[in-house]
Parts: C-alpha cells; sequence; structure tokens
C-alpha cells in the first residue's frame, strides 16, 4: 500500500497545501496535521521536504506520538537514499536489539532508584 519515495519527489511537497516530511526512513504527509501538532505548525513546516528525524528524536516524542505518525505515513524512502537506522527505532530484529535494549533499561533505573532515594530522604529529615 505505501509506496517508495525519493527526495526528488519529497522536497516537492514543503509549503502548507502539502507539507511531507522523512522520519527513520519513512515519509509522512502532515499537511492535515500541521494545525493540530502541539510543537505547532512552523517546526514542521521548517523540516518540509527534508529529513527530520534527528529533529524528532531531539524533542523526545512520546509514544502516544509516534503511533498517532503513523496515520500520516505514505511511504518509505527508497533504498539507495536511506540512512541506517536509529537504535530507538523497533523493528524486525529482536535477537539483535535485545541486548541493548536491556542495557538502556539499566540505564534508567539506576537514576530513578537514586531519585527516589533521595527525595525519600529529604522528606524523612527535613520535612518532619
Ligand atoms: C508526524 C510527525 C509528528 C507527530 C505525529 C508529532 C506529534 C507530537 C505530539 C503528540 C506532541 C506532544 C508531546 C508528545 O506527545 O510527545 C509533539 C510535541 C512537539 N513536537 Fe512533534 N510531532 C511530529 C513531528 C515533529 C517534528 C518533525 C518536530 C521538529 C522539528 C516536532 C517538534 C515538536 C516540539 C518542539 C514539540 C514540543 C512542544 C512542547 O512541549 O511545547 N514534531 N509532537
Amino acid at each position: 500500500m505505501t509506496s517508495e519515495l525519493s527526495f526528488e519527489e519529497i522536497k516537492k511537497h514543503t509549503d502548507k497545501t502539502s507539507t511531507w516530511i522523512v522520519i527513520n526512513n519513512d515519509v509522512f504527509d502532515v499537511t492535515r496535521f500541521l494545525n493540530e501538532h502541539p510543537g505547532g505548525e512552523e517546526v514542521l513546516l521548517e523540516q518540509a521536504g527534508k529529513d527530520a528525524s534527528e529533529a524528532f528524536e531531539d524533542v523526545g516524542h512520546s509514544s502516544d506520538a509516534r503511533e498517532m505518525m503513523l496515520k500520516y505515513k505514505v511511504g518509505t524512502l527508497v533504498a539507495s537514499e536511506r540512512k541506517p537506522e536509529q537504535p530507538k527505532k523497533s523493528t524486525v530484529d529482536w535477537k539483535e536489539t535485545s541486548e541493548s535494549s536491556e542495557s538502556s533499561l539499566k540505564s534508567w533505573i539506576i537514576p530513578v532508584a537514586l531519585g527516589l532515594a533521595a527525595t525519600i530522604i529529604y522528606r524523612l529529615y527535613f520535612m518532619s
């Protein structure tokens, strides 16, 4: 259903009447979404016709946002123009990714646990 698109085609859609952006090698038509984007239409228009993967990841979009964008997908980049996958993206090869996702989970747990411990100590000693 989705088609393979090249930047030659994508670059034709860079204004409010038709706005396409590329995120992680997928092409999105966000024209209908411009008004609804919580981050504003300007940022999307700025990225129109371009690869916005980095800008998109920098914002730290929620999983809701990632789900929402599927509605706007119109195709994928042609193989010759694709970039290597961002490590964050959940694609097919689970065996290969399981190790890295495990270690990223660990790297979250430690700071969160420290933060919790600090909060508890603070409350016990300073707020009674
Ligand atoms: C189809 C693509 C996109 C979708 C569906 C989307 C969706 C969203 C959603 C739902 C939020 C609210 C916060 C959250 O749930 O994470 C958000 C916030 C934001 N987005 Fe996007 N976004 C897209 C692309 C982009 C791109 C390409 C950029 C940057 C160039 C961008 C910049 C921002 C910014 C700066 C915010 C933060 C607004 C704030 O916290 O005040 N977004 N986006």
